[in-house]
C-alpha cells in the first residue's frame, strides 16, 4: 500500500491510473477505522482496480463546540487495518495544504444541508460537501462509497454529485453494526461502559419503527415518531435529539409514510451524540 501525503502526487498518481484505464474506487474517511469503514474498502475492492482510502479529520465539517480536537486519531493502525481490507492507496493530506492561509471557497447543497443533522450540527454539511468535493478532484475516482449510517451524508453528496455534474459514481453501503444493534461509529470509543449498555435502543426503537411500519401497516409518521420517544424514554442514559418522518430523496416531511421514507434519529448519551436510521420501501 502507498502512502501518499500531497495534494499534487495524488494528482499526478490518480492521472497515472486513469491513463492505464484502471478503475479507481474511493472511500473517504475521517480516520479511526471501524468494521463500517473496512466494509466499505472491501467493497471497493471487489470493483476497482486501484482502491483509494483517505484520512482527513476535516477541520471544517465540526462546529466550535464540537469534537475536532478529541476526534480519536490513529493514523499507524487506520494505515494497517486500511492495507488488510485492500487499500492500494491512503492519501493522508495535511490541514495547512487543503485549507492553506486565505482559503475561502465553500460547497453548500441547499435544503437538503440545513435540516436535521444540519439544523443539530450548523456549517456541517458545507464542510463535508467541501472536503468530499476537494477529495474528488484529487483522487479522480470512478465510483466512491459512503456507509448508509450517515443516510443525510449520502443522500447530500449524491445531490451534489448530480448537481455539480460530477463525473462519478456513488454507492451507499449498508450500516455494519455490533451484535447488539449499534451503528459501528468511530464515536462509540468515547461511551463509558453503562453507556455503552445503554446505547443499542437506538437501534431497537428504529427496528420497532420498521416492524409497526412493514409488518402492522403503522402509516402515520406521528404514531412512528411517538414510538421513537417512547422507547427511547424507557433508557434513562439516552435523550433524543431529534426524530422525523422524510422523503429519503428530498428530506421533506411526509405525515404519511409512502414511498421511500428515510427515518433519521439522533441521541445523545452522556458528552456522545449517536445517529441511526432506517430506510422504509412503503407501498400504499
Ligand atoms: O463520513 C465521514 O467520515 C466524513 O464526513 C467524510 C465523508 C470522510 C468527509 O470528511
Amino acid at each position: 500500500m502507498e502512502i501518499v501525503t500531497r495534494p499534487a502526487s495524488m494528482t499526478a498518481l490518480s492521472r497515472e491510473f486513469r491513463a492505464k484505464g484502471e478503475r479507481i474506487g474511493f472511500v473517504p474517511t475521517l480516520g479511526a477505522l471501524h468494521e463500517g469503514h473496512l466494509s466499505l474498502i472491501r467493497r471497493a475492492r471487489q470493483c476497482s482496480t486501484q482502491v483509494v482510502a483517505s484520512l482527513f479529520v476535516n477541520p471544517t465539517q465540526f462546529g466550535p463546540l464540537e469534537d475536532f480536537q478529541s476526534y480519536p486519531r490513529n493514523p499507524e493502525r487506520d494505515a494497517d487495518l486500511a492495507r488488510l481490507a485492500g487499500t492500494d492507496v491512503l492519501y493522508i493530506p495535511k490541514v495547512e495544504d487543503v485549507y492553506p492561509a486565505g482559503y475561502r471557497t465553500y460547497v453548500a447543497v441547499e435544503g437538503l444541508g440545513t435540516v436535521l443533522e444540519g439544523a443539530s450540527r450548523p456549517g456541517h454539511f458545507r464542510g463535508v460537501a467541501t472536503i468530499v468535493t476537494k477529495l474528488f478532484n484529487r483522487v479522480a475516482p470512478h465510483v466512491a462509497f459512503f456507509g448508509q449510517k450517515d443516510a443525510q451524508q449520502a443522500i447530500l453528496i449524491r445531490k451534489m454529485v448530480h448537481d455539480l455534474e460530477m463525473d462519478l459514481e456513488i454507492e451507499v453501503c449498508p450500516t455494519v453494526r455490533e451484535e447488539d444493534g449499534l451503528a459501528m461509529s468511530s464515536r462509540n470509543v468515547h461511551l463509558t461502559p453503562e453507556e455503552r449498555r445503554a446505547a443499542p435502543i437506538l437501534c431497537r426503537a428504529l427496528r420497532r419503527v420498521e416492524s409497526a411500519v412493514m409488518k402492522e401497516g403503522e402509516r402515520h409518521a406521528k404514531c412512528v415518531l411517538k414510538l421513537i420517544q417512547e422507547t427511547v424514554a424507557t433508557e434513562p442514559l439516552v435523550f433524543l435529539d431529534y426524530a422525523a418522518v422524510v422523503d429519503a430523496e428530498t428530506l421533506e416531511p411526509s405525515d404519511r409514510l409512502q414511498g421511500s421514507i428515510l427515518v433519521p434519529v439522533a441521541v445523545r448519551v452522556g458528552t456522545t451524540r449517536l445517529i441511526d436510521n432506517v430506510i422504509l420501501k412503503v407501498e400504499e
